[in-house]
Formats: C-alpha cells, structure tokens, sequence
C-alpha cells in the first residue's frame, strides 16, 4: 500500500528574540505571570518589513527541500497552512510558487489555525496516497506579531504569540515500516467566536450574539475606523473557554488516532501536540501518563506559533536526536474554530 513519508524538514524562526521582559515597555504584565500561566519564556518577532509569513515559509521549505535530497522544480504541489497571511488575497502559496521559481503546479492555502499544519499534512497525505503527486511541499507560517495588540487591553493574547516557519517534504513510500498512518480531522463552530479574529470580513454584524461588533456601513464593509476604534482588528480570544476545550479534544484526538491503529499510548515514541500553552501540553501528558521524554514541547522559546508549531517542535526534536527512524511519532492540535486533528506516523 502507497503511504506518504516526511522526506525532508526544516523550520525558520527569525533572529529577534522577545523576551517577557521586553514586552513589559508596552503593556502591563510580567515575566512571572506569562510563565506561570503559559510557560513562555520568550518568543520570535519577524524583521518588520524583511520578513513575512511567505518568506519565513521559503526559508523553511528550502531545508526541507534540500534533506529530501530534492530540487525546488521537483516539487508538484504545495499546501500553505496560515492565519496571518501576506495578503487577504492571494494566499502564501503563490508566493512561495513564485520565490523558490517552481513549476506552474497547484497552491492549495488552508485556513485552520492551530490546527492547519495537521489539516495541511492530512490533505497532502491523501494527494500521494492517490499517486496524484510524488513531492507535496507542506508548510506552516506565521507573523503573529504583526496583529497583535501590544496594549493592556490586549495583553491576554498579545504575550502568547509568536513567529515563525516549519516545513516539510511528502513523498511516497512502499515501506510498510515508515510513513504517516492515519490521520483524524474535526470541527465544532459552535464557539466559532471564542477566539476569532472578526476584521477584516464579511460577517456585517450577521454573527454579532457573541461580541459587540461595529457596524459596517457601505463602503467600509471590511474595515471601518469604529471597527479600529473599538479594537475589532485585533484577536479575540476567551483563555478559560479555549483551555477548558483544548484539554478534553487534545487526549481524545490522540487516542482516536492510537485506537484507528491499535495502538496505546506506551507505544508513542514522541508526542509533538500543538504548542498552545506548556499548561495543556503538560496536562495531556498526565492524562495519556507519558513520559517527559515522549512529548516534545519548546513553547518557552517560541511562544505559541499556531500553525508553524507543529512543524517547527517536529524538526527541532528530530534536529536534537529525539525521533529517530521506526519510531512512532503523533502530531496532534487543537485552536480556532474550535478545530483539532491529529496524525500518527512511523518515522
Ligand atoms: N499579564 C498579566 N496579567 C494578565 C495578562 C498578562 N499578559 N493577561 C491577562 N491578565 C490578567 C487578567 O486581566 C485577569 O486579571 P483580573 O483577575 O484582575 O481580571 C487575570 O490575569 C486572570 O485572567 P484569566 O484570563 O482568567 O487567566 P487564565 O488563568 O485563564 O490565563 C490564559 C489566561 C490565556 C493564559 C489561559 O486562559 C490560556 O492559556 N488559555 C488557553 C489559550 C490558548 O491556548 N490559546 C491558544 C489557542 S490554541
């Protein structure tokens, strides 16, 4: 049976580092409360004009281009997971088509938060378990930094996020000891507005029961200054309600995707959840009783980097000697929408 295999990986992170500290000039918090409540201890922040979510994905998808021992024209299809595109439209994967000078093939963006990089994963699997593509260029980027909002008001986000890439090569395989096993998606929109970003959109007050939104009045449909003036452009997000959430789906995706394989949790070699707070990471370990040495987290480096999270703990624990081949490694993520998923594979 065809599988897909992770051919090559590679992540970039800007230089600039942020720490807590730093970002104590701009709002009331302190170092103390990010790391008891998140485990941060600091994050990256993207050169203002020579950085974006596109090219931070480029410098990604050229490491993991060159460990599958392939060329940039190689490449067949790309899938661009992001919340915090370069443009409203198009989407990053034209512009990763158009850096790295590849082939007139497909760009797929997918718009799943912290979930996308495994949603992203999950779609490619299925376009080379087909035979449809040999080479599918997998990558999830972010520039949080750019929309945030660095006041008191918007502390309980702001401090959260961070930037940066990770991305991955997908090949076909033959081996029945290697490749991704299964992967598991979901969706609830019932609390679609629990942690949201509103502006710019279309909703036009439509959705309005859950936050108090500016009126959009014509000619201002996307953006209005009522809209800037009431912080609209900024995320939104309901901390207690996400983790309430986030720390029942996450155990419950990971033993979905054990279970579709007969598997246990013992049998996990590396657990690399969704870096959404080192407080949920930690409790789905109590829960799953894993060890520390089978769940990788570097949150207090990076801060939470939605979809490039996934992708960037993968290469680093497997940069570090922690995955290692035949092993059994499990992906797994929970974010806006609410959306989670998972992907279990042997290395
Ligand atoms: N610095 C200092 N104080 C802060 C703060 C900050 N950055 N952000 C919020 N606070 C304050 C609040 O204003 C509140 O003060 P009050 O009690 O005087 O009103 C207090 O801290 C507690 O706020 P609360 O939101 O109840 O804290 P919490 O314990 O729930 O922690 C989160 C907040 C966001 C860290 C936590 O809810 C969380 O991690 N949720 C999950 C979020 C997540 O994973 N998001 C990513 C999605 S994948």
């Amino acid at each position: 049976m065809l599988r897909s295999k992770i051919a090559g990986i590679g992540m970039y992170v800007p230089k600039n580092v942020i720490t807590n500290q730093d970002l104590t000039q701009y709002m009331d918090t302190n170092d103390e409360w990010i790391q008891e409540r998140t485990g941060i201890k600091e994050r990256r922040y993207a050169d203002r004009t020579g950085e974006t979510t596109a090219t931070m994905g480029v410098e990604a998808a050229k490491i993991a281009i060159e460990r599958a021992g392939i060329i940039a024209q190689d490449i067949d299809f790309i899938v661009f997971a992001t919340l915090s595109p370069d443009y409203y439209f198009p989407g990053c994967g034209v512009l990763v088509q158009r850096a790295l000078k590849l082939k007139e093939i497909g760009a797929l963006d997918i718009r799943n938060q912290c979930s996308g990089f495994v949603y992203a994963l999950s779609v490619a699997d299925q376009f080379i378990k087909t035979g449809m593509y040999k080479n599918i260029l997998v990558i999830g980027s972010e520039k949080h930094s750019f929309g945030l909002d660095f006041s008191t008001r918007g502390r309980n986000v702001a401090v959260i996020f961070g930037d940066g890439a990770g991305a991955v090569v997908l090949q076909p395989t033959q081996d029945p000891n290697q490749g991704i096993l299964s992967t598991h998606l979901h969706s609830d929109g019932e609390s679609a507005e629990i942690l949201a970003m509103y502006n710019p959109g279309t909703h036009a007050n439509h959705w309005g029961q859950y936050a108090d939104f500016a009126e959009a009045k014509i000619g201002e449909q996307f953006m209005s200054h009522e809209m800037i003036d009431k912080a609209q452009n900024f995320p939104f997000m309901d901390g207690p309600a996400v983790f309430k959430k986030a720390v029942v789906k996450f155990p419950e995706v990971v033993m979905e995707a054990l279970q579709a394989n007969g598997l246990q949790p013992s049998d996990i070699n590396m657990l690399i959840p969704h870096q959404a707070n080192l407080r949920i990471a930690q409790f789905v370990q109590q829960q799953l009783k894993l060890g520390d040495d089978q769940v990788y987290n570097n949150i207090q480096q990076y801060g939470n980097t939605t979809a490039a999270s996934v992708p960037i703990a993968l290469c680093e624990a497997w940069e570090k000697g922690k995955i290692r081949q035949g092993d059994l490694v499990c992906l797994a993520a929970f974010g806006s929408g609410f959306t989670w998923a998972s992907a279990l594979l042997k290395w």
